[in-house]
């Protein structure tokens, strides 16, 4: 019994430690019904990750679901002639070149957000750092030595790693040159492009909790005719 519970202490004690090394992830606190910051994260997407990353899940014209029409899509959103709103959201990049120019692949991100989850993806585009060692020159705490850029280097500004060797306390993280955008104007254009690759991930998410509450109701309403009927016929038995 002793011995058990030891062993139970031990992996407990593990667990714990290994999760307080890992950097604490910060909540995304991303609206899902806000379908205008959907738009600007599909906006986003298509500006700056299209070019590297595929979504070969998410078609242009399920944005409709966003209230863009199918004319709105085709013109904010698609900037070539060949490209039809019915499309999957591609690029011209083959893996294999891909691989040879960063390194590594960037992989499709359709639903990425199911895989990494949103609170992780807010904080990976709030944790690059410069990092003069690095191919691309930044560095990122989350992602440790990730083959990906800062793309949005212009607008955040600069953070460098500070470690303040007498606390001893982790590594923070500070804004060493300014962007074009406040702190609080950036973390809103990610928590944009994070609300978009939770919408790409589960585009329907929105529509099965509504058709969700539609079967409720028709559930009690149904359960409520089953007893009204029920008590109807067994009145004249008793
Ligand atoms: C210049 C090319 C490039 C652009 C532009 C780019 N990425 Fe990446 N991205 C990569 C590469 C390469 C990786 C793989 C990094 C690795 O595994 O080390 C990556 C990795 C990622 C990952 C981590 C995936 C995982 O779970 O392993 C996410 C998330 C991501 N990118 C999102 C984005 C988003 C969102 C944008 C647009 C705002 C974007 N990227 C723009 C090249 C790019």
């Amino acid at each position: 019994m002793r011995r058990a519970l030891f062993l139970t202490l031990l992996v407990w004690q593990s667990w714990t430690h290994a999760a307080s090394e890992s950097v604490p992830l910060i909540e995304a606190g991303i609206n899902t019904q806000d379908a205008a910051s959907i738009q600007r994260g599909a906006g986003l997407f298509v500006n700056y990750c299209l070019s590297c990353h595929k979504a070969t899940y998410m078609r242009y014209n399920r944005l409709t679901d966003t209230g863009l029409s199918e004319d709105q899509i085709k013109a904010s959103l698609i900037f070539d002639d060949s490209t039809k709103v019915g499309d999957v959201m591609t690029n011209g990049l083959d893996p294999v070149g891909a691989k040879a120019m960063f390194g590594v692949a960037p992989p499709d991100l359709s639903v990425i957000s199911r895989s990494r989850g949103v609170d992780w993806l807010y904080t990976y585009f709030l944790s690059f750092y410069k990092d003069e060692s690095t191919v691309t020159g930044w560095n990122n705490t989350l992602f440790p030595n990730v083959a990906m850029s800062h793309v949005f280097a212009a607008q955040q500004g600069e953070q460098v790693l500070v470690i303040d060797e007498e606390r001893h306390s982790q590594p923070q993280l500070k804004l060493a040159v300014e962007g074009t955008m406040s702190p609080d104007q950036y973390k809103q254009m990610i928590r944009d492009l994070v609300n978009y690759l939770a919408f790409m991930g589960e585009p329907a998410a929105e529509k099965r909790k509504q058709i969700g509450s539609v079967v409720l109701i028709f559930l009690i309403l149904f359960a409520f005719l089953a007893w009204a009927l029920k008590r109807e016929f067994w009145k004249e038995i008793h």
